[in-house]
């Protein structure tokens, strides 16, 4: 199949409802937690990426059951110390960091010594920020240059808690120590820089014994030893990440309008609305429920004649943390200079985020300055192109292609980006959500 896509027209005004593929954060938490119930759990709206897939495979991989009906996915979870493996497995977490790194939380104390491998992007990035608080309850690694996949886990049945303090403000560092801290006698504290927060609300609905005390900046968090989940069923909301795409296409666009319709909007993921607000686009939020301990909504977005530069507050980051390329786009139409600092964490996604970011903006044409951890993005709100670009090498990042897609799409010029299954990792459907919205 040919895996380049060419886009040389800009996009007709629209005016859509439309519906996304579900939470990839709590796709991935579902399997894992219903894999580890006392029975049947089944969800509806499960993501079906590559990353979730992944999951699945995982799971089955340790003896869980896993059927498919249609859209439901059934699960047959064997309790918390059900999981039944031979000796020497490999597990493939493939391009997927949250699989990679929360599954190590729940393998702490493996009999056999696991391996972990993935992907080329994955192999790439940093495990030893699990690894440091894994080994701190008593499990050993072996890495590869120290802190990258392969790996191997060498679980303990004498595991200790732990008191951590997690600085990164990442979501799968703070979620694996917990799941490590469900299996180990006494109570395991983390002081965690704040990140999204599904993992702790899950295990609050679950009724497991959980505490978080919520500070400004960070989240106090104990958790004890769990002997039992109950199954539990799930109606997995929309993606935000995802749907953040259809977001800064309809804002760039000249008069259109989207309804973006059951989307997640969990507070501590809500960084891009608050930014994007900020900068002049016009979201509404509608139909606001709460959904076993999670705020979903409609998104209501209409374009925006006026985007603003804005001097981007640190305490959106991690709220935004997957939507900065996206972010960067608006930032290249706005009217001024916009600057965004603190990001070095963008650099340790599935490619150099922050780095493609500049590259993108250099492509289109717009000034930018670079830092380690910052950048600055002169806008230009007369900005059309109609050069040529080629996007490629940038490690299959499934956000690097869909931003250049929606660039693309708003910008004008004559695209060839490459690797488009690269949206098999997080929203295969992207493209069909695409098309749809032209007829
Ligand atoms: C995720 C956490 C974030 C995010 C990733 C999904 C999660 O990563 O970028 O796409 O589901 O926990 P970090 O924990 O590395 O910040």
């Amino acid at each position: 199949m040919n895996q380049t896509i060419i886009i040389k027209k800009k996009f007709k005004d629209f005016n859509k409802r439309i519906n996304i593929s579900g939470d990839k954060s709590l796709s991935i938490r579902w399997v894992l937690f219903a894999s580890l119930a006392s029975g049947v759990s089944k969800s509806k709206h499960l993501l079906m990426s590559e990353d979730v897939l992944a999951a699945i495979t995982t799971i089955k991989k340790l003896g869980v059951k896993v059927k498919f009906n249609k859209d439901i996915c059934i699960i047959y979870g064997k309790g918390i110390n059900g999981y039944k493996y031979k000796k020497n497995i490999t597990i493939n977490a493939q391009n997927s960091g949250t699989l990679g790194r929360l599954i190590l939380g729940l393998l702490i104390n493996t009999t056999y010594p696991i391996k972990l491998i993935g992907d080329k992007s994955l192999s790439k990035r940093d495990f030893k920020r699990i690894s440091d608080p894994l080994s701190m309850f008593g499990a050993n690694f072996k890495l590869t240059n120290n802190k990258n996949l392969p790996l191997k886990i060498f679980g303990s049945t004498n595991l200790k808690p732990i008191k951590y303090i997690e600085a990164k403000g990442s979501a799968q560092c703070k979620s694996s120590i917990i799941f490590a801290g469900m299996r180990t006698d006494g109570t395991t504290f983390i002081k965690a820089k704040k990140s999204r927060n599904h993992t702790e609300l899950l295990c609050k609905y679950l009724k497991l014994p959980i505490k978080v005390i919520e500070k400004q900046k960070y989240d106090l968090i104990e958790i004890k030893k769990i002997n039992k989940i109950i199954p539990f069923n799930y109606n997995i909301p929309s993606d935000l990440s995802s749907s953040s795409f259809f977001i800064v296409l309809t804002a760039l666009a000249k008069n259109s309008k989207i309804l973006i319709r059951n989307v997640n909007i969990n507070p501590s993921r809500t960084g891009v609305i608050n930014i994007l607000k900020r900068m002049g686009v016009k979201i509404t939020l509608k139909n606001q429920k709460y959904y076993k301990g999670e705020k979903n909504a409609d998104i209501f977005v209409r374009s925006s004649k006026k985007l603003k530069s804005i001097n981007c507050p640190t305490k959106f980051n991690s709220g935004a943390i997957d939507e900065f390329l996206l972010i960067f786009l608006i930032a290249a139409k706005a009217n001024g200079i916009s600057y965004f600092k603190n990001l070095a964490e963008l650099n340790q996604k599935e490619s150099p985020r922050l780095e493609w970011g500049s590259k993108i903006l250099n492509q289109l044409g717009v000034k930018n300055i670079l830092t380690k951890n910052s950048i600055k993005i002169f806008g230009n709100p007369n900005l059309k192109i109609s050069h040529k670009i080629t996007i490629k090498n940038y490690f299959k990042d499934h956000r690097v292609f869909m931003t250049s897609v929606i660039a693309a799409l708003s910008f004008g010029g004559e695209w060839k980006i490459h690797n488009k299954d690269s949206i098999n990792t997080s929203f295969p459907n992207f493209i069909n959500i695409i098309n749809e919205l032209q007829k």
